[in-house]
Formats: structure tokens, sequence, C-alpha cells
């Protein structure tokens, strides 16, 4: 069985779905297939089940890759304001819950649907459950071999797989491998906006603290000597939350930072951020010396937290048997407190990943192979890499849009 279609997409995700609707408005013939049974699986799971879609906020400043301004022209011409326009006509309610995230009211299936709705409008045809076993050159446009065993004869090809990450969903390294078998250079990929993990000695004096959250400032200074291509040699820091895990540290101010971290590196951490904690402990002291100094840091972090430090430290005993000098030592392990984690969590729970199809291979306006005629990347297959909080779905809607103008 074979079949000639203008446009063959591969992965029914954000950024292949955002391309078929705009190439089938524009008359083209679209065909877009998964080798998952549902399209759109990572939105069903994002955001808890209500799908962070997009950020008030997004710019290139919330993205990392070699060329963070390659993001620029798509993420301008297809706006987060486009698509809340999109959101609204569909009647999705929604909210902003922090820092300029959005979030459906209900769930993130409204916004699947609101896909393969305007998918199916569009006139794009969806196959689930089918793998690229091939794909060739073929004249002016390609042919791919189905795991069905048909064949798709297309003019322009779509790489749309997304990332490595989560490969229980089955997430794979489709988009990289075909780049690579048409010449187009891929960089190096790692899991990224994933929880960071410590070494079993650092584990078990932290062991209490599991389950614990705080609010927190982390930060990460890339060595002068160890910048890699698009890595900011200022510090970056995030203010959210952070949570003690029985491997390590998560929560979004960590995840945020395992971005820009690398084996090796340290990040430091305030668990207090604004917090005086010497000129707070010294007050303490003047007004009640009988104090034990676990109890009066226990008023400035939570009660868990002040136990461990004091522990990890070896002060006891009461505030006013301790020098200034431990004060200060205290307030430097709440709020520089300095940590070398050993790895992170890996492609299994990062929610994306770093690296992927070279930005100087595609053009930016079109997210069009400038080698290879007829070929196109997009979403998270491209090393375009958002920060936490709805800037990687802008970015497949924006990349998906833009190659859908032209495909
Ligand atoms: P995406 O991964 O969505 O789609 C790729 C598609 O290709 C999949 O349907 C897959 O089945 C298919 N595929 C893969 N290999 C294939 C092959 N060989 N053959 C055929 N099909 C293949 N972002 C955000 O902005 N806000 C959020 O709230 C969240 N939350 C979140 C939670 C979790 C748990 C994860 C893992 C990720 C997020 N993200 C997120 C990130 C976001 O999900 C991600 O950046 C986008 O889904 C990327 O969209 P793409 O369309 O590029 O890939």
């Amino acid at each position: 069985m074979s079949e000639t279609v203008d446009v063959l997409i591969v992965g029914a995700g954000a950024a292949g779905m955002m391309c078929a609707i705009e190439a089938g408005r524009r008359g083209r013939s679209v065909r877009i297939v998964d080798h998952a049974r549902a399209p759109g699986e990572k939105i069903r799971i994002s955001g808890g089940g209500r799908c962070n879609f997009t950020n008030l906020g997004t710019g290139p400043a919330n993205f990392l890759g070699e060329n963070p301004r390659f993001a620029t022209s798509a993420l301008k011409r297809y706006t987060q304001h486009d698509f809340i326009k999109r959101v609204d006509r569909a009647s999705i309610a929604w909210h902003e819950k922090t820092l300029g995230q959005l979030f459906c009211d209900d769930s993130a299936k409204q916004i699947i649907r609101m896909l393969t709705d305007d998918m199916r409008e569009a006139g794009a045809t969806l196959s689930l459950g089918l793998a690229v076993d091939r794909v060739a050159r073929s004249g002016e446009g390609f042919e791919a071999a189905l795991s069905d065993g048909s064949v798709v004869r297309a003019r322009s090809l779509v790489l749309a797989t997304g990332g490595k990450s989560i490969p229980k969903m089955g997430a794979t390294g489709w988009a990289y491998e075909t780049a690579r078998q048409f010449g187009l250079r891929v960089t190096d990929t790692r899991p990224a906006l994933v929880p960071l993990t410590f070494e079993p000695g650092l584990l078990e004096k932290l062991a209490p603290l599991s389950g614990l959250s705080v609010e927190a400032v982390v930060s990460h200074r890339t060595p002068a000597d160890g910048g890699a291509p698009g890595r900011p040699t200022a510090e970056t820091r995030f203010a959210e939350g952070m949570l003690f895990t029985h491997r390590g540290l998560s929560g979004p101010s960590i995840l945020q930072i395992s971005s820009y971290w690398r084996e090796g590196e340290a990040i430091t951490v305030a668990m207090a951020p604004g917090e005086d904690v010497y000129a707070r402990l010294k007050a303490a002291k003047e007004e009640n010396g009988k104090q034990m100094v676990h109890t009066a840091l226990g008023h400035i972090v939570p009660r868990r937290l002040a136990e461990s430090v004091c522990e990890r430290e070896g002060v006891q005993g009461k505030l006013a048997e301790v020098g200034d000098k431990v004060l200060r030592r205290l307030d430097e392990a709440v709020n520089a407190w300095t940590v070398k984690p050993v790895g992170s969590e890996g492609y299994r729970t990062a929610e994306v990943t770093l690296g992927g199809i070279a930005t100087d291979e595609l053009d930016q306006q079109t997210m069009a192979a400038k080698a290879v005629p007829g070929l196109y990347a997009i979403g998270e297959a491209v090393d375009v890499t958002g920060w936490l909080g709805g800037y990687n779905f802008q970015w497949a809607w924006s990349s998906g849009w833009a190659a859908g103008q032209v495909c």
C-alpha cells in the first residue's frame, strides 16, 4: 500500500499537531504518524494533569541552547498571546498560577481535544500506533516505510518526535538519528529539568529531611574554563520551591538549575532567602541565651531543617554557649549551602532533553533544514530548551506553527 501526501509529520505531540493544523489549513494534504496509542501524551500528563500550556513572559531569555537567539523569530511570529487566543476560542478556562505560568482550570485533555479537533477540521490524517521503519530521499521529496508495511511519499518531512525524556512514555531519539542520517549536526543531549542526586554519605545525613520543602534561591556559576556553547558564564539563579527527596533535591528551583548544572559542579542554596540568619540568631541570643541553638534556628527555617543543619555543623547546646563565629557558620549553612550533586535522575524523570538538532542547520523563520530541501525539525527535537513554566510548550507551538506556514 502506498500513499502520496504533501506533508508527512512524524510525532503527534504538541509541535507536530500544531504543524499539522497549520499545513492542513493551507490546503496541504497532511499525514501525521505516531507510534503511541494516543496523541499528545506529554500534554496529558503535563502540569499535574492541567498543562502549563504557556508563559505570559515568554522570550528568548527563557531558553538554553547553542544559540538561544535562534528561537526569537518563531516566538515573535507565534506568541504566547496567539496561543491564549486559540485556547479562549476553544472556550478552555485557564488561570495564572505563578510567575506568568498559565494552566487549564480543568484538564490538560482539553488542550489535546482542541488540537485534534483542529487537525480534523484542517483535513490532516492522524495515524496512531505506527512507527517509521525507514525513511529516505526520493526524487524531490521523501519516502517513508511505516511499521504496517505501507509506504508514504511526501514532499515535506517534519521531524517532531521530541526528546528522549520519559522513555516509558514512548520517547525516542528518532528525530536525532534521522537528522544525522540526512547529514544534520546534532548537539550533545542530556536530561534537563530533572531532580539532582547526592552520594550515599550525604544522603544518609539528609535522610530525615526527605519530603521537606522550602522556598529557596538556588544558584549556579558556570566555571570559567568549563563553558560549552550557549552556557552562560554569569551566575544563574532561580527563586522557587525546593524539595528534599530520598535521592537528593527536587522542586522547581532545582529542576530549573539542573539545566545549567554539569557533573562535578556545585550549586549554592539559600534556604531562608531574604533572612539575615546571623542577625536573627544574635538577637535571639541577646534576648534569651538559654534557648537551644536548634530551637532558635527552628524559628527561621523548618524545625527538621534546623536540627539537621546544627547536627551537620556539629553545633549543640544553648545560644549563650556559642560565639559569633558559630552563628555566622550557621548563617552560611542555611543561606549559602554549597553542595555538589553527583548526578541527576536521568531521562527517567527529566521533563525535557537539553540539546538536539543544531540550530545552525535550520532556518530560524521556517525550521527548514538549510541543506535538505523539504526537511523540517520542530519542538523539543531542536536544540532549544526552555525553563520550567510553560516555555517548552510555547516553543513547541511557535516552532510547529512556523513550519506549518511553509511545509
Ligand atoms: P512530544 O514529546 O510532546 O511529542 C513527540 C511525539 O513523538 C510523541 O507523541 C511520541 O509518542 C512520538 N514519537 C517519539 N518517537 C517516535 C517514533 N520513533 N516514531 C513515531 N512517533 C514517535 N512543558 C511545558 O511547557 N509545560 C508543562 O507543564 C510541562 N510539563 C511536563 C511534564 C512532564 C512529566 C514532562 C515529561 C514534560 C513536561 N513539559 C512541559 C515538557 C513538554 O511536554 C515538552 O517540551 C513538549 O511536549 C515537547 O513537544 P514536542 O511535540 O516537541 O514533543
